[in-house]
């Protein structure tokens, strides 16, 4: 029997990741966020330095505001909805963790900066969403600077990532000169005011049609004309949206603004959580065979997509973080493990996601579960309260870094095989075997971090003391096939994965693009 309240707490859910290249101003979109949402009254406050936000800072936030914040994602109300911004850490902290979570959201909003247009890691974790055809919203930040032409950004949009770009809003003017937008959908012109505390505060926006004679007063006629161009030209050659396109991630709402002068995010942020989708049915493996879709409104699943260990010394036990994808959720309930074939209770949930009272008392589909395990949990792993199916196993991405490990006494080798073993098991880094050394291993990761967690658990959990040896490869690819005739660049470096999949480990991007156009018979993949 399905239960009407948990249906209509999972259909509020908006369960999504941000994702960006460095520095185009995801934190502080994310900070604004919570300014609209009413959770914090001035932005600013929880900067630091580099105009991130500090981990303590939130901390503090959480039980000053009734948010709750793990180091997985973050929850909070937005208009009647609840929200689940999943964290997708860059910078120094980049790791397979970080494409990992993306399987965990239902929708992602794209942060673009207005003067760079699409970037590298934009363009790898764009890449991830499409795999899963979820949908994405576009935000063209930084709108207060001098940047590109909007038409010219929407057109790399295409051309870079191959999504079509439907303008939502139209911005008038750029940098000194960015007035407002004009809202396409509701033919109405926003103009907005300059708050004296540049950003900290809501903006104020005046809002009336454009066929009114103000948005010739306000503009002056000469920006009114130009702007009444642009809107006729979009109409005429623009993108229409449609609704089945944007939700199978074809075709992608953009929008333009300043998050930091506030321009343009609360009507961003409204159809934002207008359009995104609650939790959906996902693609399960049917233990009878074959495939099927397991509703949001059935009993309890969810699968691990992220193990953090603790850091701290006096806490060693480690985190599994897993997204909730039917039903709902109670501290201290017993539900099936799939891969052990065994029951397990999910006590002492970790500091979970909760609800506005900021107890776990409850969780939906949707929302992200942090339990403290040791040993039990491994990335992919599937809970659930009746069993029967499996959520999809998670995809390997690329590694971008090598190396060799090695423990700095033989007499260690029996603890760091035991060790590393388990810690592949669960997810820390990939390994391959060379196929002119098998007996070799290397360790590959997306980012240093994963090696840095490696090496330290390995002392800390195993004793094991590692030495580590990085190799000059850059990138890699998985073979589509079995690589029969596949003709390798002489630096690059074939191996297995643990699945037996043939790996190409190659010293440059340019060393891969001539992979490719050596062997136009053989399909590379960056996931797999
Ligand atoms: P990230 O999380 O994507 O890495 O970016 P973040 O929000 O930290 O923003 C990176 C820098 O860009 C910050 O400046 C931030 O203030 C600025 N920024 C973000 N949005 C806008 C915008 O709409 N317009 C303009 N002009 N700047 C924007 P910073 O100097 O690195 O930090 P801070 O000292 O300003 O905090």
């Amino acid at each position: 029997m399905k239960d009407p309240r948990i249906e209509r707490e999972i259909a509020r859910r908006r369960t999504f990741a941000i994702i960006s290249h460095p520095d185009a101003g995801k934190t502080t979109l994310t900070e604004k966020l919570l300014l609209y949402s009413g959770v914090i009254q001035s932005a600013g406050l929880v900067k630091n330095r580099k105009g991130r936000l500090a981990k303590s800072d939130w901390m503090g936030m959480e039980q000053a505001r009734g948010i709750s914040i793990t180091s997985s994602a973050m929850q909070f109300p937005y208009k009647g909805q609840m929200i689940n911004v999943l964290d997708t850490p860059g910078h120094q902290d980049f790791s397979e963790d970080t494409y990992r979570t993306l399987t965990a959201a239902d929708s992602a909003i794209m942060v673009l900066d207005a003067g760079k247009g699409v970037e590298a890691q934009t363009r790898k974790l764009f890449e991830v969403c499409r795999l899963r055809g979820i949908p994405i919203l576009t935000f063209i930040n930084k709108l207060d600077m001098p940047g590109r032409d909007p038409l010219e950004l929407m057109a790399e949009l295409e051309e870079a990532l191959g999504i079509q770009a439907c303008a939502f809003n139209w911005p008038i003017g750029s940098g000194r000169e960015f007035r407002g937008v004009v809202d396409r959908r509701e033919q109405e012109l926003l103009l907005f005011t300059k708050t004296a505390a540049a950003g900290a505060q809501k903006s104020q926006i005046e809002r009336f049609p454009i066929d009114d004679p103000r948005f010739e007063e306000r503009l002056g006629a000469q920006t009114a004309e130009k702007v009444r161009d642009e809107l006729e030209l979009l109409e005429v050659a623009g993108n229409a949206f449609e609704e089945k396109a944007f939700l199978e991630g074809r075709i992608t709402p953009t929008f333009f603004g300043s998050a930091l002068t506030n321009f343009g995010l609360e009507p961003f942020f409204d159809t934002f959580v207008e359009l995104a989708p609650s939790p959906y049915p996902r693609p399960v493996d049917l233990a009878e065979g074959g495939e099927g879709e397991l509703d949001p409104n059935s009993p309890f699943s969810a699968f691990v997509f992220k193990i953090q260990a603790n850091m701290d010394r006096r806490h060693r036990d480690c985190v599994a973080f897993m997204r909730i994808c039917s039903g709902r959720f109670e501290p201290d309930m017993t539900v099936r493990h799939h891969r052990l074939g065994k029951e397990v209770r999910l006590t002492r949930p970790h500091s979970v996601v909760a609800t506005e009272r900021n107890t776990l008392e409850e969780a939906f589909a949707g929302d992200v579960v942090g339990v403290i395990s040791r040993d039990l949990y491994h990335i992919g792993d599937t809970l659930s309260l009746e069993g029967g199916f499996d959520h999809k196993p998670l995809p390997f991405f690329q590694p971008e870094l090598f190396a060799r490990i090695a423990p700095v006494a033989t007499s260690l080798r029996k603890r760091f095989d035991k060790g590393m073993r388990n810690l592949v098991a669960e997810g820390a880094v990939q390994v391959v075997w060379p196929e002119s050394g098998p007996d070799q291993t290397l360790i590959g990761a997306v980012g240093k971090l994963q090696f840095e967690v490696l090496q330290y658990r390995l002392d800390d959990e195993y004793g094991v003391k590692t030495d580590l040896h990085y190799l000059p490869y850059e990138c890699s690819a998985w073979l589509e096939d079995d690589g029969e005739g596949f003709q390798a660049p002489t630096t690059s470096l074939l191996a297995k994965d643990k699945r037996g999949r043939r790996v190409v480990l190659f010293q440059s991007i340019w060393d891969k693009r001539t992979a490719e156009r050596m062997n136009p018979d053989h399909r590379l993949l960056d996931i797999a």
